[in-house]
């Protein structure tokens, strides 16, 4: 089988990793892919919303498969236009992408199907906006309704704040023209349950956690995650089973119900509240980082995967036993302004799985060409053998501008 992935970051790293475990698969291009990619795929320089040059490559060099990493690639229509064009493509419609790219469209589909998630009402109008937040205990949870590349989300913990953001959102139209969701506040420990999902069909992966803030002792600003790990300890096996049957499943369901059947990787961000499992959001393809320590647990061969999702057939899924917990190297600065193009050094001595998020070559050498740059991967029988091996190889990394937190997977280990 012919290949090509799309995307530049960690998650099509390991998404390529996995493609070239797989015994049926030949060849793999990544578009654009990044310097680690290269290394087991034929990097393409197309962008990832570049459709009609994506769809135009898979035709000539005849792909027999596509898989889509980003957000951006869904919502830029990709699966819609090779789907038309005759190929076999793996990810949602941008209607049942909707999932992800409206929050309102999400919490409608939520309340209808009867989906646990936190209370909620959407406006377009600042002032009833402003007046409904005015009325209710804080904090207030204001989500702008379209992508927003993960900065949509405030939890105002004043009325200033609050106005702030509402003024942000739906007068200055900071992202663009769109309405606000106001949800109610919900407390617990959050973690990522992605599924494979084709039409009814929801075949579960192992469960993960992120760390989005930026400092050790989840502090500092919000980021794309710092890093993750899996399996998650405090997840009971009723809680996931909850999380399978009364969230996932259903959600799916409702999608076909809706007519717009569900394709791809259904991403549930869920929250053990006191009163149970609730879902945060629902994204429409692999997390990142999350897919980085799901995927080397799986023991199936990908290729079958993918195939049985996009053809509508039945697939098995074993998963391996062992523990994986990655740590994100990122650039100095990172989420706000930082330095590309330092070299880094010692990747060759590297004794565990990197992945590359945001890298690439200059002149022979590896420099840093993003926000964050590499994920370091322990495995173990435990976590904490896992944490160990991340910690020492992320030591044998020589940059001078890059930062990481050391501190992953501390819910597992108090
Ligand atoms: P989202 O983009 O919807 O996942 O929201 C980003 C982050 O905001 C989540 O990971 C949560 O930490 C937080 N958050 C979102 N919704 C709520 C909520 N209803 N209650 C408390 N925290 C929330
Ligand atoms: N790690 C969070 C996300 O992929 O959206």
């Amino acid at each position: 089988m012919k290949v090509l992935v799309i995307g530049s970051g960690g998650r099509e790293h390991a998404i390529v990793d996995a493609l070239a475990r797989s015994a049926q698969v030949g060849k793999i291009w990544c578009a654009p892919g990044n310097a680690g990619i290269a290394r087991q795929a034929e990097c393409v320089a197309i962008g990832d919303t570049e459709v009609e040059k994506l769809c135009d490559f898979a035709l000539r060099n005849g792909a027999d498969l596509t898989v889509v990493g980003p957000e951006s690639s869904l919502a830029a229509g990709v699966i819609d236009r090779f789907r038309e064009a005759g190929l076999r493509i793996f990810g949602p419609t941008k209607a049942a992408a909707r999932i992800e790219s409206s929050k309102e469209f999400a919490k409608q589909l939520m309340a209808k199907y009867a989906i646990p998630t936190a209370g909620f009402r959407a406006f377009a109008d600042y002032a009833e906006a402003l007046a409904y937040v005015s009325a209710r205990p804080f904090p207030a949870v204001l989500k702008y309704d379209g992508l927003a590349a993960g900065k949509g989300v405030v939890i105002a913990g004043t009325l200033t704040e609050a106005e702030a953001a509402l003024r942000d959102m739906l007068l200055e139209d900071k992202f663009g023209a769109g309405k606000v969701v106001v949800e109610d506040y919900l407390e617990g420990p959050e973690f990522s349950f992605m599924c494979f999902v084709s039409g009814s069909r929801v075949w579960p992966m192992v469960l993960a956690q992120d760390h989005k803030r930026a400092c050790d002792g989840d502090r500092g600003p919000n980021t794309g995650g710092m890093g993750a790990y899996s399996p998650l300890p405090f997840i009971t096996a009723e809680d996931e089973q909850f999380a399978l049957e009364r969230i996932m499943q259903p959600a799916a369901d409702a999608m076909v119900a809706e007519g717009c059947p569900f394709e791809g990787v259904l991403y549930g961000g869920l929250m053990k509240t006191a009163r149970g499992i609730e879902v945060i959001e629902f994204n429409a393809r692999f997390g990142d980082p999350e897919t980085e320590v799901v995927l080397p647990r799986l023991k199936s061969d990908i290729a079958d995967i993918f195939c049985a999702v996009a053809d509508g057939c039945d697939a098995q899924i074993e998963w391996h036993d062992f523990a994986t917990l990655g740590i994100v190297l990122a650039s100095k600065g990172y989420p706000g302004t930082y330095e590309k193009g330092c070299e880094i050094g010692g990747l060759d001595e590297m004794e565990c799985t990197v992945y590359h998020m945001g890298t690439r070559t200059e002149d022979g050498r590896v420099v840093t060409a993003g926000g964050r740059v590499l994920f370091v991967v322990g495995r173990g029988s435990t976590l904490e053998e896992a944490r160990a091996e991340a910690l020492r190889n992320v030591a044998r990394i020589r940059c001078e501008n890059l930062f990481h937190r050391t501190d992953i997977g501390h819910r597992a280990f108090e």
